[in-house]
């Protein structure tokens, strides 16, 4: 039951459990060497707190609003390719899981069911994540079909104009279904792709309008210079580009340069509440989960990923008692500051007290 899970390790280590060798490659993996998905946990860790006392903290809000939505906490649920993998209800299983938590979650192009079937399934905002694999009428028909499926807004994923060389995944020959449904030749289209292509899809879509993957001040600048509602830093979780930064590094490069224009929105490595407090202090508005939320789907679907939120949103309300803040618009630059890293990184190191089959088994 999922309510007698205490921790985020108990339920990573009933994903692993449940997974097979391939679906756990899946969600842990990243690209080539895995350089920059251990950066986005090393910057994490080289960040420490800075808790200010005696400031009445017995009132806590964890929420926030994001394109207007109330949000229970300040974390969306990041797009996932092939959620058909992890939990037979696919895409429907994180829909009902952030409409029952009370949070917004993206829709990947390359995910089951379709993004019908997902708008349908329950009716909260949701965010409808853009992949090209087609010309420009293939394109035109996809925003089409999400803006009249009632999404609140789109994301398109910009770091992914090649596939990233997942090595995990190219010695055991294994493919997620998303890559064996639309083959490589149709990701041709998203390597064209262009800022005047942007604009195209923006003006098509007529809803908020958010660039998933940028990783420059320039880019973040141009994004805005064009009309962009939301700039959200990813590295897609280290999955695309090796050996880039961490996105804590990124994102303080980028948030300077955003200066409040636009909602920020930030992934890779958040795994616990204290990492939520990091990220908002060095100026994101909310941030975004990936493989926490494809472990907790893995584990057990719909409830799992509930439970899951339950316990970040807990770690959440504890770390802001501790650091002396009422609310997260409190948050700023003061709360952090540089400091050695305590752990060797990677994917799991969030984790400490996994047994050594779940940590090592990559
Ligand atoms: C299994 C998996 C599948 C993903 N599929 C997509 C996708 O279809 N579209 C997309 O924009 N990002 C995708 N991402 C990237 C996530 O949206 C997010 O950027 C990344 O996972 C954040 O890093 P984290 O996993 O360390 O939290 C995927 C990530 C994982 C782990």
């Amino acid at each position: 039951m999922p309510a007698t899970y205490q921790t985020m390790h108990e339920i990573i280590i009933e994903a692993r459990r449940r997974c097979d060798q391939h679906t756990w490659n899946y969600i842990a993996g990243a690209a080539e060497t895995e350089t920059t998905l251990h950066r986005n946990r090393h910057c994490l860790d080289r960040l420490a707190l800075r808790p200010r006392v005696l400031r009445d903290v017995r009132s806590i809000d964890t929420s926030t609003t994001f394109l207007g939505h109330k949000l229970r906490i300040p974390c969306l649920l990041a797009p996932i390719g092939s959620l058909e993998t992890l939990t037979p209800a696919g895409g429907v299983a994180v829909a009902e899981a952030a409409a029952e938590f009370g949070t917004m979650n993206l829709v990947s192009t390359v995910t089951q069911p379709t993004l019908e079937e997902i708008a349908a399934a329950v009716d909260h905002p949701k965010i409808f994540q853009i992949y090209i694999r087609g010309d420009e009428a293939w394109t035109d028909e996809l925003i089409d079909r999400a803006r009249n499926a009632g999404y609140a807004a789109l994301a398109l994923t910009v770091d992914s104009a090649y596939y990233g060389r997942r090595e995990r995944q190219l010695i055991t020959g294994w493919l997620p279904p998303s890559i064996r449904r639309y083959g490589t030749d149709l990701r041709i289209h998203q390597a064209g792709l262009t800022w005047e292509s942007m604009d195209r899809m923006r003006e098509r879509g007529g809803l908020p309008f958010i660039l998933k993957g940028i990783q420059t001040a320039e880019d973040a600048e141009l994004a805005l210079e064009r009309g962009v509602d939301v700039i959200y830093v990813s590295n897609h979780g280290g999955r695309q580009l090796d050996h880039g930064d961490g996105a804590m590094e990124t994102l303080k490069e980028v948030a300077g340069t955003v200066g409040g224009r636009a909602p920020v929105v930030v992934d890779g490595g958040i795994m616990r509440g204290t990492d939520v407090l990091k990220a908002l202090a060095l100026g994101a508005d909310v941030v975004a989960l990936g493989r926490f939320q494809a472990w907790a789907l893995a584990a057990g679907g719909r409830e799992m990923l509930v439970r899951a939120l339950e316990i970040i949103e807990g770690e959440i309300r504890n770390a802001m008692g501790l650091i002396g803040v009422s609310s997260l618009g409190e948050l700023d630059g003061s709360f952090v500051k540089e400091a050695t890293a305590a752990t060797q990184a990677h994917e799991l190191s969030a984790f400490p007290f996994l047994p050594d089959h779940v940590r090592r088994s990559g």
